[in-house]
């Protein structure tokens, strides 16, 4: 068996963690994400412009990344489901940009209002409109294991969509356990199909924590070659359409793992560590992660 020797962390804390917790200032939101920017991560989702009436959470999405203060070495991107989105995220200056649709039909409606292929369709300008521009588009794909209303996926359509999400030109496809239900097994069945029809160079894993069993599927996604990882500093978040969901991994979680597999992030985990504290002051709540609260004590 042998495991990557780099993996690369892709920080949702910002996007998919503070999408899903209590409204907090902008200030906080450009600290948060200064403070990320020193902890030697190289992406850091920064915000999505979709519908504030949707979710009023990222509301000031536009604000945050224009204070934030850039470092070179650092990706700073954001979620666009539609043009509409992408001529915001082109304002405030995101280097790359996130398409995201579901391998199911209910997931893809209660939370883009359309259907599968209507959102491909969709995303076919914004691709065209980000690529003029030299945007790398990354792809989200929902629900991989399973959907919340349309019950187990199964791994042929999870490999149909993520080409599909290529064709259209995304640069990399995240793959993600909304629900969190998945576990090594399903997570292995999934990836080889996916794998079957995707260079792993351009497969992203996206675990959701609710069912405590990310870090096993991410030790099962390593095994397999994979070395792009979303992670949560201090497991902040969920998803607003998939009730009952908590957060992504927690990256201190991730890059303890890591750490411990002899497997190079380029990330300072007591500085990541901090950064969830921090954040967990403003949110009046604990860090949602094993290895936060040990290294606290
Ligand atoms: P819609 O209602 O079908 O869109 O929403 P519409 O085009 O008919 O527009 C309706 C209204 O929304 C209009 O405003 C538009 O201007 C406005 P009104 O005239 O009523 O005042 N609007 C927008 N406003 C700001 N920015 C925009 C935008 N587009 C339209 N870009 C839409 C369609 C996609 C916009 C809506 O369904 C939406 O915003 N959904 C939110 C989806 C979302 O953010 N979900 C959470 C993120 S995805 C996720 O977390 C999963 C992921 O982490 C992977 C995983 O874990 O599985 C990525
Ligand atoms: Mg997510």
């Amino acid at each position: 068996m042998t495991l990557p020797s780099h993996v690369k962390i892709v920080e949702m804390g910002a996007r998919d963690g503070l999408q899903n917790e209590a409204l907090i200032n902008t200030e906080n939101k450009v600290n948060f994400i200064n403070q990320l920017s020193a902890t030697g991560l190289t992406h850091i989702e920064a915000g999505s412009f979709v519908s504030p009436k949707w979710v009023p959470q990222m509301a000031d999405s536009k604000q945050v990344m224009e204070k934030v203060i850039r470092r070179p070495n650092v990706i700073y991107s954001a979620l666009t489901p539609n043009l509409q989105g992408l001529e915001q995220a082109i304002e405030a200056g995101a280097d790359q940009i996130a398409i995201f649709t579901s391998c199911s039909e209910s997931f893809s409606q209660k939370n883009i209002n359309c259907t599968l292929m209507e959102s491909l369709e969709r995303f076919i300008p914004v691709v065209e409109r980000a690529s003029s521009l030299d945007i790398p588009v990354r792809g989200y794909l929902s629900c991989v294991i399973d959907c919340p209303y349309d019950g187990a996926t199964p791994p042929e359509q999870v490999a149909e969509i993520a080409t599909l999400l290529l064709d259209v030109g995304c640069i990399e496809v995240s793959l993600g356990d909304t629900i969190g239900t998945g576990t090594p097994i399903r997570v292995q069945q999934m990836l080889s199909a996916v794998q079957q029809v995707i260079p792993t160079q351009q497969i992203a894993v996206h675990f959701h924590d609710t069912w405590g069993q990310a870090l096993a599927n991410i030790y099962q996604a390593l095994k397999m070659g994979i070395n792009v990882i979303d992670s949560s500093v201090a497991g902040l978040g969920g998803c607003p359409y998939a009730k009952g969901a908590s957060g992504n991994v927690a990256t201190e979680d991730v890059l303890y793992l890591c750490r411990e597999l002899g497997i190079e992030t380029g990330v300072d985990l007591d500085k990541v560590a901090q950064a969830g504290w921090d954040i967990c002051k403003v949110l009046n709540k604990e860090p949602n992660s094993k290895v936060s609260m040990a290294m606290r004590g």
